[in-house]
């Protein structure tokens, strides 16, 4: 399965929002950014649950430009009349490629503690953790579990590639962690706040594999990976509670797949955090 080039037919539409409605934003702290941080499971894994309990047809994401690649493709359009990747909102596009930077001027010296846009997007990565590994284990029924009536996947009227429910649901969850994985500019903002002559001294060597090790936080990664968890139980026990037809593999299917989830979006986010700082001396 592939994901191929992105489509640039608004580029220049983004690389003006992001000029006009530049302003000087200040990171929070390290802690409060941790908090909110954890506010985004829970929505996170009720998208994996609701997608889950819907079929994979598997043509949505196959081809040179399979459905899913259109139908993010318009959305986005409308996103951005709709200013959501605009300048400080930690939003990004998938299937448009340009992101104007912040480059330093005697106004702007990128204190520390301000947000600075970088031109680094980890959306392809994401995509393709999707398509990779997420859409092979949506296999686990033919129909949907509880609240479609029709069985989705024998629909062929007016076109079976247009499947809106399920699309619609990809296309939520890969927002959710997109914006969940670019909270990390701000993470390493907050973290090069906290030790800037370590991390400038890095930077200026160029040193990615230093600042990875400096940014790793494994006490935190392992309770975000708890709270995944937590969620992942709670989210399928209602789900299941409420009468849906799962299979009795359900629950082990979500905590898995939340498992999965979150590992990757640290990883993520922690590329993320690295390009963001290595551009901060530009
Ligand atoms: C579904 O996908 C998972 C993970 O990719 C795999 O382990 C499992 O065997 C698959 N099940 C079916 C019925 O294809
Ligand atoms: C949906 O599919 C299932 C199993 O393939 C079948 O038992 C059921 O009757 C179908 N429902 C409808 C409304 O077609
Ligand atoms: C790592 O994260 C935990 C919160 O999960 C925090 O209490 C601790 O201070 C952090 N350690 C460092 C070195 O930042």
């Amino acid at each position: 399965m592939r994901f191929t080039a992105v489509a640039v037919v608004a580029t220049s539409v983004l690389a003006v929002s992001a000029h006009e409605s530049q302003a000087f934003f200040a990171v929070p702290a390290l802690t409060q950014i941790r908090d909110i941080l954890a506010q985004f499971e829970a929505p996170i894994v009720s998208t994996l649950v609701q997608r889950f309990a819907l079929p994979v047809k598997p043509q949505l994401y196959q081809g040179h430009n399979p459905p899913l690649q259109a139908y993010l493709g318009a959305r986005e359009i409308d996103a951005i009349l709709h200013g959501r990747y605009n300048y400080g909102t930690l939003e990004y596009p998938f299937t448009f490629s340009t992101i104007a930077a912040d480059r330093a001027t005697s106004q702007n010296t990128f204190p520390a503690g301000r947000f600075h846009q970088d031109s680094f997007v980890g959306n392809p990565n994401l995509m393709a953790f999707y398509i990779q590994t997420l859409v092979p284990s949506m296999n686990s029924s033919t129909t949907p579990y509880f609240y479609h009536l029709s069985n989705s996947t024998q629909q062929t009227v007016p076109d079976p590639n247009r499947e809106d429910g399920a699309l619609s649901l990809d296309v939520t969850l890969l927002q959710l962690l997109s914006n969940r994985a670019h909270v990390g500019k701000i993470v390493a903002e907050a973290k090069f706040t906290g030790d800037p002559v370590t991390y400038t001294k890095l930077i200026k060597a160029r040193n990615a594999d230093s600042i990875r090790m400096l940014l790793a936080n494994t006490t935190q990664e392992a309770s975000v990976l708890a709270q995944a968890d937590t969620a992942a139980i709670q989210l399928s026990n209602a789900w299941i509670a409420s009468g849906a037809l799962v299979p009795s593999t359900f629950q082990d299917t979500i905590r898995t797949v939340a498992m999965k989830t979150f590992r990757n979006l640290i990883d993520i986010t922690t590329e993320i955090e690295v390009q963001y700082l290595l551009e901060r001396l530009h």
